[in-house]
């Protein structure tokens, strides 16, 4: 037996992140006949004194065990798990956290580039110091960073801090330099960008200057415990080579800019080394400076300072590292017939292009991304007005180039090659650049697969996945192309369960939902429709359902997912503030226990409603009051997990009364729903609203028929296509929901596929059957919302679904489908490596299905239960 996946707050060796409250999780591999866990012991080291000691503890818990234990800032713990199993086997495993600065008080001032209101600039600091085995960074730069010390780019890392709510709390970053400090003079540069921070942000034009009007730092530097270096006015500023940048409209690069800033990796050329006896003539004072916009709407914070609170609101962070995630060469040079040259990458990606250039002094490369191509040429239009356009400019030397401060989304890149006089002229030698995209987002990775005897339904099992890779950089985003890469709360509410199954999600869910709960903060409870919220006006709503009902649903997945009753405890406040908001909503207004009125996007952009628009057809103020029901209930559980005894009862009361007063309302005598869509049923359905079991089932006969009754073919959105399927799967309709999976035709999945999709469209034709992209203003080839089919695969077709929180213990019951062929499923759930395969061979199914170590299945197969234990079984 072996011990893998040590985890401290979900994360693999975490340094500097908030580890308050502090929980461990681990996995055991290689059983060999183990079953069960006997004990756990965990152990935790300062040093080499032992300061933390569970003892033997027949409860500790795998997913989650959290130790209540005062950490000290900036210092290394080494901790120790101990497992026994039934057999009598016993295996250890090893690994350590890192604390950050935690609230200690900072002897860096926030500092910023003088020009800094035009162009964000470089920070930087000549010092004397000793080469230091051991060397810790303590940053925070706004709006975007990234630092160099001696020329090395510090940590693999791009876009940091990220996109957070910045009027609540900055993350500082805690970066190993180790090594990377040398006897005599070292420099330390801080290159900044506008970032989400003060760059153009939202859509119809967008704000500029969101949280700030210039770019700041803060940084400590420590070589073993002593502070060597922290940002002062000591410091110098320069101009950075970094023109221009912003997250929608992309970068300009002025290469001949880098002269006397010794760098690598921003445009690596070794040559450069020698070059900061130039750098007199580049570098001047830099300024002290307040951001004074940090913290100012957290209530906690309001009686300070602005000066104070730039100080108190900055934090160890939360977020996990964008980071580069794989890469891709060009696929195919296309010349259009408008004689572009435009590469082809193959797969839809966010991220950006690298490439080597050595042109002329003077010569600029530009490079704009796209998803579709129009007749044959280059097309971006359903960008809207984001450029997405990266320009490099040579300074003659041989450089691997890059983008710094913006990312962008696309399949094709149009490249253009300019003279110094800005005219185009044709590329002679396309490969001598080695163009290759890179794809980046947060560093998660994926926990589950689904591999099917069709090909096409693959492709679509892919091309979610990718839907969830290309949005979930930093925030959970609608789409990550156009000018808008929100972090819209309905379209990650109902893609959370699928997001939950595709990948290991708990530290990237923690933060926005830390994010969220700071809007709420200010908000009686009430969720923005985008998170972090955009302030001015516009979009900066909230309350509309069920977009803010990610307030609860989005906690209760990554519980039931991953089984953190410590992150449950963190959110709890969130969820019943969601609830509470609700609540006085509905009492204000007289009548039962109903959300009455108000703004619902509902089953936004679904097809069934005569009125052309993007509202569906299903009466928004059921759709508001179901998911109330259905959130009140998840807290209610949430309080009974968490010992909340009387907020357990009084939640599940007005559950109950509000089941009731919809009932009452929205269903026909014979309990069943009176919003005669699909939507409007699968909700029935799916969150238990019909009177009895009976009617359920008639529920489900009546959903079946009305997808008969539309040729077969669904007609939801974004509400309604997340439980489509499994309401007609749990109705005994399975082969009806395998029908709408396999359908080739619009409106459906594979109708995209099948027009060379590598990604989720935002509406069901966002392509026209002729390859046309559909005119409709708002229209991405990249939002996820209807890839939430993919946990109807994992929970329904390949069956696996948690019956305990964390997998503990699930339910197994495949859905068998001919037409399929075979399915394989694994799912690397946080208790472990649960399998669910099966085939069909001359008309016969066989199964294989694989349950980890200290877990337990309920298997389902032909209306028969068993248990199973830990072990690999065929039947
Ligand atoms: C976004 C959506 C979002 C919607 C709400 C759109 O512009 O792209 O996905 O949820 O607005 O209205």
């Amino acid at each position: 037996m072996r011990i893998r996946d040590m985890r401290v707050n979900h994360l693999c060796e975490p340094l500097g992140y908030q580890l308050s409250p502090l929980s461990f999780s681990w996995k055991c591999t290689e059983i060999e006949g183990a079953k069960k866990q006997e004990w756990a012991r965990i152990r935790i080291y300062h040093g080499e004194k032992l300061i933390y000691d569970s003892g033997e503890d027949s409860a500790a818990d795998s997913l989650d065990t959290s130790v209540d234990l005062a950490l000290e800032p900036r210092t290394r713990y080494r901790w120790t798990v101990e497992v026994l199993a039934d057999n009598g086997e016993c295996a250890c495993g090893e690994s350590f956290f890192e604390t950050g600065k935690m609230q200690e008080n900072w002897n860096g001032r926030w500092i910023s580039p003088k020009a800094s209101k035009e162009t964000p600039g470089i920070l930087r600091k000549v010092f004397s110091a000793e080469a230091a085995e051991q060397a810790r960074l303590y940053i925070c730069g706004l709006g975007v960073y990234e630092v160099y010390l001696n020329g090395e780019k510090v940590g693999q890392e791009y876009l940091a801090p990220g996109y957070h709510s910045y009027d609540f709390h900055a993350q500082v970053s805690t970066y190993a330099v180790d090594g990377l400090l040398k006897d005599g003079e070292n420099e330390l540069q801080i290159w900044l960008g506008d970032g989400w921070f003060r760059g153009r942000l939202g859509f119809d034009g967008g704000y500029t200057d969101l949280y700030g009007d210039r770019t700041y730092a803060i940084a400590e530097l420590y070589a073993g415990n002593t502070c060597i270096l922290a940002t002062d006015e000591t410091w110098q500023c320069g101009k950075s080579p970094v023109i221009f940048s912003n997250i929608y409209d992309g970068e300009v690069f002025d290469a001949r800019m880098l002269k006397g800033i010794a760098m690598s990796d921003a445009a690596e050329n070794s040559s450069d080394a020698d070059a900061s006896e130039k750098q007199n003539d580049v570098w001047e004072s830099a300024e002290a400076a307040i951001p004074d916009r940090l913290g100012e709407c957290r209530e906690n914070l309001n009686n300070l300072t602005a000066e104070a609170r730039s100080y108190a609101a900055l934090c160890d962070r939360m977020n996990l590292p964008i980071v580069k995630k794989e890469s891709f060469p060009i696929q195919e040079v296309l010349h259009t017939p408008k004689k572009e040259t435009v590469l082809d990458f193959g797969q839809e990606l966010t991220g950006w292009v690298e490439f080597e250039c050595s042109l002329p002094a003077g010569m600029q490369i530009r490079l704009t991304g796209s998803e579709i191509m129009q007749n044959d040429c280059f097309y971006n239009e359903n960008y809207r007005t984001a450029k997405t356009e990266f320009t490099y400019i040579s300074d003659g030397e041989k450089r691997h180039v890059r983008p710094h401060f913006t990312f962008y989304c696309f399949r094709y890149i149009k490249a253009e090659l300019l003279d110094a006089e800005g005219n185009e002229v044709p590329f002679t030698d396309i490969d001598a650049f080695g163009f290759i995209a890179w794809h980046l987002r947060s560093d998660f990775d994926a926990i589950g697969s689904i591999e099917t005897g069709n090909a096409k339904v693959d492709r679509l099992f892919a091309n979610a996945m990718w839907g969830q890779k290309d949005n979930f950089l930093d925030v959970p985003t609608d789409c990550p192309q156009r000018d808008e890469r929100l972090g819209w709360t309905g379209d990650a509410q109902v893609f959370s369960e699928t997001a939950c199954y595709n990948m290991f999600m708990p530290a990237f869910y923690r933060k926005y939902l830390w994010d969220m709960r700071a809007e709420q903060s200010i908000l009686g409870g009430s969720v923005p429709n985008v998170v972090p919220r955009l302030k001015q006006g516009m979009v900066a709503e909230h309350g509309s359902c069920p977009w803010g009902d990610a307030g609860v649903v989005i906690p209760w997945n990554v519980y039931l997912h991953y089984g953190s009753r410590t992150l449950l405890a963190e959110c709890y406040e969130g969820m019943k503030g969601w609830v509470d908001n609700q609540r006085r909503r509905d009492e204000s207004v007289e009548g039962p226990h109903l959300i009455k009125d108000g703004f619902h996007f509902a089953d936004w952009l679904a097809l069934d409603n005569p009125m052309p628009g993007p509202f569906g057809a299903t009466d928004p103020l059921y759709i508001a009051s179901a998911y109330y029901y259905r959130c009140t209930s998840a807290v209610a559980d949430a309080a009974a997990i968490l010992g909340y005894e009387a907020d357990a009862a009084e939640y599940r009361k007005l559950a109950g009364e509000i089941k009731l007063a919809i009932q009452d309302t929205y269903f026909d005598e014979n309990g069943l729903c009176k919003c005669e869509t699909q939507t409007g049923s699968s909700i029935a359905i799916m969150y238990g609203l019909n009177k009895d079991e009976a009617a359920r089932k008639a529920e489900g006969e009546k959903l079946s028929e009305r997808v008969t009754a539309n040729n077969n073919h669904l007609n939801t959105g974004f509400v309604g296509t997340t439980i489509l399927c499994p309401a007609l799967t749990e109705t005994g309709s399975g082969s009806q929901a395998v029908d709408l999976l396999l359908n080739e035709d619009y409106p459906g999945w594979l109708y995209s596929v099948n027009l060379g999709a590598t990604t989720i469209w935002e509406r069901w034709n966002s392509v026209e059957s002729d390859g046309t992209i559909n005119a409709e203003g708002m229209n991405s080839l990249n939002h996820y919302s209807y890839g939430s089919i993919e946990a109807w695969m994992y929970g329904y077709t390949a069956g696996i679904r948690p019956l305990e929180p964390g997998f503990r213990k699930a339910r197994i019951e495949p859905h068998a489908d001919e037409r399929l062929g075979h399915v394989n499923c694994s799912l690397q759930t946080a208790a472990g490596l649960y399998r669910s395969s099966w085939k069909y061979e001359d008309g016969r199914c066989s199964y294989e299905i694989e349950v980890p170590f200290n877990a337990e299945a309920e298997l389902v197969l032909d209306g028969k239960s068993m248990t199973l234990t830990a072990g690999v079984y065929r039947f």
